[in-house]
């Protein structure tokens, strides 16, 4: 399977903070946030990577990924996406990279505690179609939104005004080669975006979407509010792994009696 960042866009929600830079570049605790996306592919066996970027700044990308190395690839591939016309404008960009394999997307502002492995393995037998990643949250209205009958999604809705579940889609999709014919015929959404929701829709209606229930916490980095959320829980997660030394909790974990 091959993987793809999604990291075009303006990051108009983070302006001044986006005014010089892309989005992507920002830090999230210790590292830029396009490294959290890249890791969550790294980590589930996915080598082969294309970032699609786009503005003024995209250059800084080359300057801070270059080949790979950092995450033991031997090569990244990058595209340019002129203007901002959407997640599913970006994906389509992608087209001649997948070739005909299946692709991961992960957005580049899509960060997770957890592991997609196991929801990759199960996609990679999986005959046709498409597979989501779904997260239970309390502000389902700032995002696309699941709903769910028994154990099938029978659709999705992008921010609704009057969720139907409390289930998030995130930004992690897994899809097999027909999703490029599926970007050609959509329609500018009322936002003019080309919208990764009609896509994961077309596979619903078509019967081959399966899903997944994302395990760990899951937040985007859009906003003001979550690019500080993010910032906490990967501090959080990083001093449970790794307390600092001398501390009550680095004693803990070394089992050295107070
Ligand atoms: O975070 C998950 C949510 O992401 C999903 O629940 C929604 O269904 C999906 O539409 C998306 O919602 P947002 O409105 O929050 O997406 P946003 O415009 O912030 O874009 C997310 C990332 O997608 C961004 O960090 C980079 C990439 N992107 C976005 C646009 C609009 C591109 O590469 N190109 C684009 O033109």
């Amino acid at each position: 399977m091959k993987g793809i960042v999604l990291a075009g866009g303006t990051g108009s929600r983070l302006f001044p903070l986006t005014k010089i830079t892309n989005k992507h570049l920002l830090p999230i605790f210790d590292k830029p946030m396009i490294y959290y996306p890249i890791l969550t592919l790294v980590e589930a066996g996915i080598q082969d990577l294309l970032i699609v970027t786009g503005g003024r700044n995209s250059g800084d990308f080359l300057r801070l990924l270059a080949n790979g190395k950092e995450f033991g690839l031997k090569h990244i591939n990058y595209t340019y996406q002129e203007g901002e016309g959407g997640i599913a404008e970006a994906l389509a960009l992608a087209e001649h990279f997948a070739e005909s394999s299946k692709i991961c997307v992960v957005l580049g502002d899509n960060i997770i505690e957890g592991s997609i492995a196991e929801a990759v393995r199960e996609f990679q037998s999986q005959d046709r179609g498409a597979k989501i990643l779904l997260k239970e949250v309390q502000d389902a209205e700032r995002f696309g939104v699941a709903e769910i009958k028994g154990d099938r999604i029978v659709g999705i809705e992008e921010k609704p005004a009057k969720p139907k579940s409390n289930y998030a889609v995130t930004g992690i999709y897994m899809y097999d080669n027909t999703v490029f014919d599926k970007t050609r015929t959509l329609k500018p959404s009322a936002r003019g975006e080309l919208e990764i929701t009609d896509v994961n829709n077309a596979y619903i209606e078509e019967g081959t979407m399966t899903f997944n229930y994302l395990e760990g916490w899951w937040t985007d980095a859009g906003t003001f509010d979550s690019l500080l959320r993010a910032a906490n829980l990967v501090h959080e997660t990083k001093r449970k792994r790794e307390p600092p030394t001398g501390s009550a909790l680095a004693r803990d974990a070394a089992g050295v009696e107070e």
